[in-house]
């Protein structure tokens, strides 16, 4: 193998380009060409300007940068027939012989179906804030991300303190709670509504009825976007239909959580994921994600890592309910 392509799809995160970075040194330095694809499968399809030969000074002084130089998309074309072809066409005029892809879920489900249609192999490597990915125990950005919430939550917390407010506070992870119950340890919040809970409703109800007895002056819950009842807002105009005089504020940390520097631990996630892909592929690997489970790098199919999902740990909950005795 020659020359491959590297790009990165779906939401940034940060730590994608500490991966880049990797992929085009490993690469180099098994004398392989690596070509960067702009704007994920969009630059793909598009073609022309979107294929840039890389070099190692190209990803000089990049290990400490949040989003990603590659820029990212999330592609509806991609998902079309002819939208493959178009990129499988770009692919074959670049003399393209292997991919690296840096993304989520969506982005994986993409290489599986475009290698069972056109046989080019890829290799994954997991960039997402929100941890869910079936393979491997962390993701690239999420400990950024963690750490961004709770830098945030520390700061709610000062003014939560000083007015003896309830605070709501809304972080990311699409459907899964990891980065919600993640910051509710590190943050020192009293609740969480997770996702993956569907009975904590009631349980908040309960607990800010019989607030008083516990005698904490304020509180910080931690609402995870996929909530089954609703975001951050839904929850407190919830609680204020069910208690009378129920007053909070609701602060949703929203796209912040997707930028800044990475934290050491990412950098050093992303350089070994990024170096474990490229070794991979020039193995002969293919149509499959390269992660980090129990602090080795292991492989898992495209078709695991989709079809399966990670559990997050709810016996922590436990934990929260004895931290905030
Ligand atoms: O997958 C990362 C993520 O930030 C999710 O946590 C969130 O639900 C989603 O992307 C937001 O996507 P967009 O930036 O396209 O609105």
């Amino acid at each position: 193998m020659k020359k491959i392509a590297v790009f990165t799809s779906g939401g940034d995160a940060p730590g994608m380009n500490a991966c880049i970075r990797a992929v085009v040194r490993t690469a180099i330095y098994n004398n392989v060409e690596v070509v960067g694809i702009m704007q994920g499968y969009k630059g793909m399809i598009e073609g022309g300007d979107n294929f840039v030969p890389l070099n190692s000074r190209s990803v000089g002084n990049i290990i400490q940068r949040g989003g990603t130089i590659l820029k990212t998309s999330r592609s509806k074309e991609f998902m079309t027939i002819e939208g493959r072809k178009k990129a499988n066409d770009n692919l074959v005029a670049n003399d393209i012989k292997g991919i690296i892809c840096i993304g989520g879920n969506g982005t994986f489900t993409g290489a599986e179906i475009f290698y069972n249609e056109y046989g080019i192999p890829s290799i994954g490597a997991p960039g997402t804030i929100d941890n869910d990915l079936y393979g491997t125990d962390l993701t690239i950005g999420f400990d950024t991300a963690i750490n961004t919430a709770v830098d945030a939550i520390d700061k709610i917390r000062d003014t939560a303190d000083s007015h003896g407010r309830i605070f709501f506070v809304e972080v990311m992870g699409r459907d899964a709670g990891f980065i919600a119950l993640a910051a509710t340890i590190a943050g020192g919040a009293e609740i969480v509504m997770l996702p993956e809970v569907k009975e904590d409703y009631p349980q908040i109800i309960d607990f800010f009825k019989f607030r008083t007895i516990s005698k904490k002056s304020f509180s910080i819950v931690i609402v995870s976007e996929g909530n089954f009842e609703g975001g951050a807002i839904a929850i407190a105009e919830l609680l204020k239909k069910e208690i009378p005089g129920f007053e909070s504020r609701v602060v949703i940390l929203g796209h912040i959580q997707r930028g800044g520097s990475p934290t050491t631990f990412d950098r050093v996630l992303a350089s070994k994921l990024g170096y474990g892909a490229v070794e991979a592929l020039l193995r002969g690997e293919k149509n499959k994600m390269v992660g980090l489970l129990n602090n080795k790098i292991e492989l898992t199919t495209f078709k695991d890592s989709i079809s399966n999902k990670k559990e997050l740990n709810t016996d922590m909950l436990k934990l929260v309910d004895i931290l905030n005795v």
